[in-house]
């Protein structure tokens, strides 16, 4: 079902205390406004498949129990007012039509305009309603988890209920992933549509070009993990993840131009895969053999393609923000898209980039992400060890190829592998953040107890040891998106 149904009243579940509190919260912060709607956008661990839904590749992550809730009532203006039961995060208030998205900016809020952005620009005749919004979240933050996407969503799902919109599910998926790149990332659409699409029980095959989801059954007797390294990545403060976006566009540019492809008009490996009708395995092969290991400067690729820097910048490097409307979005502080766009102009024209490691990652990775839903579906007795086996491989291609890892993300994966995981590896964006390790269950107490022991209690770190409570724990694949009225 791809409609997002609404409930009536509060759903029978775990939760149900956690929003009756959320409801007499609201009330109070907002004297006494009885809430209309709850909805709620859970967060991911990817289990494989880690940068390549940018490069167009399939990708197997499962929704989390943690998650934004978000209850609100429809105001009569276009003011959106915005709290959050987390004290620290100070409450504001922006006009729908009127406000800029900055990722310069710290308002705690910004993805949440991301998503009412969405929603404008997807039904711009419309006069949205504002709103008064209680935001609480459960997801760690930059851990790579999807605390921002999650909160993107719950924006969009929550400016379509107050104005009494109807958004089929993938739609509002594929939305929230144009929509969140106004923070300045440029991100696939991974996050999002685990968020909306996931099924309580399943891990997901997420395909992209169109949007599709298969449900991938884990075997029985296996448990997912996440430990988190304690050290914290904000991707859109960073320019690690879009110079990553940026070699791989290059990468496969320079190869579509080898082949005398329309190279201008190839922006993703899967595009070129597609073009060149080459298996993923025969297109890792053409890039080695063509791309060379040194690391490549603008001025190289630029003669390599007969452009001058200037034209390849504006050609493959310029972030396009939500496809046609560019550096110009409605409502969006188009001074403020220029300077990150100028700022991103003098960083690459000193930037080099590695484009046969990162391009190896990428097309090896995706291989992996299909022969791990095959083991799934398969019957073999040792399919957890194939399991690990790939995620241990997927985190080493991670660390040294895509360069994404971190010390931290080292030595806990590796403490994770010696205290019994069958495979580890880092979740999400990376360089920071959390790891997810394949366990076998009668194993699960042994191993979280010696990665306490080891990574967190007895490390040199000393400010490790109080956070290992809230730092491991087991997780099961949840389910998406939901709406219920109050
Ligand atoms: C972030 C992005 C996703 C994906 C991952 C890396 O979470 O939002 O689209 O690229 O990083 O796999």
């Amino acid at each position: 079902m791809d409609t997002v149904s609404i409930a009536d009243g509060i759903p029978q579940n775990p939760n149900e205390e956690r929003f009756k509190q959320l409801v007499e919260k609201f009330k109070k912060v907002y004297n006494g406004i009885q809430p209309q709607f709850l909805c709620r956008a859970p967060g991911r661990v990817n289990l494989i498949g880690e940068h390549i839904d940018y490069c167009g590749y399939s990708v197997l992550p499962m929704a989390i129990d943690q998650d934004i809730v978000a209850v609100f009532a429809a105001s009569d203006n276009n003011e959106v007012e915005i709290s959050n039961t987390d004290e620290s995060f100070q409450a504001g208030s922006f006009t729908i039509g009127k406000f800029s998205i900055s990722y310069e900016k710290s308002d705690w809020y910004e993805y949440f305009k991301c998503g009412v952005q969405g929603i404008h620009d997807k039904f711009p005749d419309f006069n949205l309603k504002g709103m008064k919004v209680l935001i609480d979240g459960t997801i760690p933050r930059s851990a790579g988890l999807s605390s921002s996407s999650a909160l993107v969503v719950c924006a969009a799902l929550t400016t379509a209920i107050a104005n009494g919109i109807t958004i089929g599910k993938t739609d509002l998926a594929e939305r929230c992933a144009e929509c969140e790149k106004y923070i300045g990332t440029q991100g696939g659409g991974m996050d999002q549509a685990a968020s909306c699409l996931a099924r309580s029980g399943s891990a997901m095959l997420i395909s992209f070009n169109p949007l599709k989801i298969q449900d991938v059954t884990l075997p029985v007797g296996c448990a997912f993990v996440v430990t988190h390294s304690l050290t914290e990545l904000n991707k859109a403060a960073s320019d690690h993840f879009n110079i990553r976006v940026s070699e791989c566009r290059l990468a496969t540019q320079i190869l579509a131009h080898a082949k005398n492809l329309d190279w201008r008009s190839i922006r993703k490996p899967s595009e070129l895969q597609i073009a060149l009708g080459l298996t993923i395995t025969e297109l890792e092969k053409f890039a080695l053999d063509t791309l060379h290991k040194l690391p490549y400067t603008l001025n190289e690729i630029a003669d390599l393609l007969s452009v001058t820097v200037d034209e390849l910048i504006s050609i493959s490097l310029k972030p396009n923000v939500n496809r046609g409307i560019e550096l110009v979005g409605i409502g969006i502080d188009t001074p403020l898209l220029l300077k990150a766009y100028i700022r991103f102009c003098v960083l690459k024209k000193k930037q080099k980039f590695e484009l046969c490691n990162r391009i190896k990652h990428v097309l090896s990775e995706a291989n992996r992400v299909l022969l791990f839903k095959q083991v799934c579906d398969s019957n073999t007795h040792d399919r957890l060890e194939k399991l690990g086996e790939l995620m241990n491989q997927s985190h080493n291609s991670c660390s040294k190829l895509y360069e994404c890892s971190s010390n931290e993300l080292d030595e806990l994966t590796d403490i994770c592998r010696q205290s019994g995981a069958l495979g580890s590896r880092l979740t999400g964006a990376g360089w920071g953040g959390c790891a997810v390790s394949l366990v076998r269950e009668e194993n699960l107490h042994t191993f979280i107890t010696s990665v306490r022991d080891k990574f967190y209690i007895n490390s040199k770190d000393t400010k490790r040891a109080v956070k290992a409570e809230q730092s491991i724990f087991p997780t099961l694949p949840g389910c998406g998106i939901y709406v219920a009225r109050l």
